[in-house]
């Protein structure tokens, strides 16, 4: 699948953000190796620690799901959903994408006006904890 096309769900994926704390609302799509999309948006609460990521949501449907095989997600995010550049994913989302994709895994990250940049999860989390 081209990245633009996972990016385009990613984008579906941010308007059904539930961010009325932050205002940052964030989407996510992830590919799996058999073509299937899961998309997902940050949810946050009202007791702040619960909020979960959007990269996570997408991670959770798939796992529930059976997947276990990854190839990329697409992240996008912005302040009130307006994309004013990457939206890189956070510290913890990093590390789940660690426990269920290789090295080559791909994060795509959308900019503005269509562009996008992409990383290896290598790239992303080096000398990262695994057991
Ligand atoms: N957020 C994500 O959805 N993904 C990330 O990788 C970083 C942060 C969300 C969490 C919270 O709802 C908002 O962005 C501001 O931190």
């Amino acid at each position: 699948m081209k990245p633009e096309i996972l990016i385009q769900y990613a984008l579906e994926a941010m308007g059904r953000a539930y961010a009325p704390y932050s205002g940052y609302k964030v989407g996510a799509a992830l590919l799996c190796a058999d073509g299937a999309v899961y998309q997902g948006c940050n949810i946050e609460n009202a007791s702040y620690t619960p909020t979960i990521c959007a990269e996570r949501t997408a991670f959770a449907k798939a796992v529930s799901e059976g997947q276990r095989d990854f190839v990329a997600i697409a992240i996008c995010g912005g302040k009130d959903g307006v994309i004013d550049g990457r939206f890189p994913p956070c510290g913890v989302c990093r590390q789940v994408m660690r426990e269920f994709c290789n090295d080559e895994f791909i994060v795509y990250m959308a900019g503005r006006d269509g562009k996008f940049e992409s990383r290896t999860l290598a790239q992303l989390l080096p000398d990262s904890f695994s057991l």
